[in-house]
């Protein structure tokens, strides 16, 4: 285990955000993990794994441990269904497409993803109609201040809409080191039916789709809309979708009835931020090497040199407009740094 001083974070943000890391160090085990959670002399610890939901706006004045934990294992299984265990340094479309190898169902919805399997819980990770929560069976994760391993089941995580205990009450104080997932072996539950996933299927000429079939619907549908952080510098959905109560929903759809929206119960109403952001005008635009993306207005994105204060600034700049056009406030979904 060894500590490096003044590390360059742009290899490790999708966001493309070129900070330094005063101190920096690979941990490559449970025991590594432990040992470095006990060192007294570098008081500030932060975590960064796989980098896809951060925007880094400052120099890190802490110890950054990059957590390079690996393994996937199956740890039980019946005639229907098998529980994996994975690490939580496991890229999560790698291990989409591992599941898929196996034929084991229950995460094709949310191939191509990015991040890391250990972030997923933390923001309940989502895409065409599943979350994280549908397959979870539990996770284990380190706290940070006793260094002993705990175990969450999924109560325990409070999951909502890109939210969980992690995020609330529990932030700061545990690292995940691992997630169980209880997968599908047969008869796997086939969800379609949202987004564009059965357009995209008849488009490809497939009547009856296996679990790869859907996977590779989604691969198509998010590579025509979503930037690969690869060529453009992003953290997928920058906002979260507002849900708003029913007599604010009632008033925003009497003004905009061409708007889209999802009824989630008799009081809760989502409204899709690329439309509203779309509708004030952003999409598309490039303010410096700060962006709004041009296929999809959720995602904001980083042209090359972008600051993160610079995207910030954008972010806040389409909150307030968003507000003063819809009364409604959009809030970030990335964790800001
Ligand atoms: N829309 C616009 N303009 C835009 C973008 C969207 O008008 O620029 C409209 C669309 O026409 C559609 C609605 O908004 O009527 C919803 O758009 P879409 O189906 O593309 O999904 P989304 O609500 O924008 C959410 C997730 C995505 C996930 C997709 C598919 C959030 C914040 N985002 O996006 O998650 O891939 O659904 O399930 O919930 C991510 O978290 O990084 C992410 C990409």
């Amino acid at each position: 285990m060894k500590i490096k001083k003044n590390i360059s974070l742009l290899p490790y943000n999708t966001f493309g955000i070129d900070v330094t890391a005063r101190f920096f160090c690979e941990i490559n085990s449970i025991e590594e993990l432990e040992s470095v959670l006990k060192l007294k002399d570098y008081p500030e610890k932060f975590v960064i794994s796989g980098g896809s939901n951060m925007l880094l706006t400052k120099d890190v004045d802490a110890l950054v441990l990059h957590l390079n934990l690996k393994g996937i294992q199956i740890i039980s299984e019946s005639e229907t269904e098998v529980i994996i265990n994975v690490m939580a340094g496991e890229n999560w479309h790698q291990l989409v497409l591992w599941t898929l190898d196996h034929n084991f169902g229950g995460l094709e919805n949310m191939s191509l993803i990015p991040g890391n399997t250990g972030t997923s819980p933390i923001q309940n990770i989502g895409a065409y109609g599943i979350e994280l929560k549908d397959t979870f069976e539990s996770c284990e994760a380190m706290e940070i201040t006793s260094q002993t391993l705990k175990s969450f089941s999924k109560e325990d995580c409070h999951f909502g809409y890109r939210e969980s205990y992690f995020k609330n009450e529990g932030k700061g104080k545990f690292i995940i080191t691992s997630v169980n997932l209880k997968l599908t072996k047969k008869n796997h539950t086939l969800h379609t039916a949202y987004g564009a996933i059965d357009q995209e299927l008849i488009k490809i000429g497939i009547t009856n789709p296996t679990i790869k079939d859907i996977s590779n619907a989604v691969i198509a549908i998010r590579k025509s809309k979503l930037p690969d952080p690869a060529e453009l510098g992003n953290s997928g959905s920058f906002f979260k979708n507002p849900i708003i109560n029913k007599a604010d929903f009632l008033r925003f759809s009497e003004k905009h009835p061409e708007a889209p929206f999802y009824k989630l119960s008799e009081e809760n109403y989502k409204i899709p931020a690329g439309w509203l952001i779309e509708q004030s005008g952003f999409k598309g635009k490039r303010y410096g090497d700060a962006g709004v993306h041009k296929n999809q207005a959720l995602v904001l994105v980083n042209y090359g040199a972008a600051t993160g204060k610079e995207i910030v600034d954008l972010a806040h700049k389409i909150i307030d407009t968003v507000y003063a056009k819809f009364n409604i406030r959009i809030l970030p979904e990335v964790n800001i740094v």
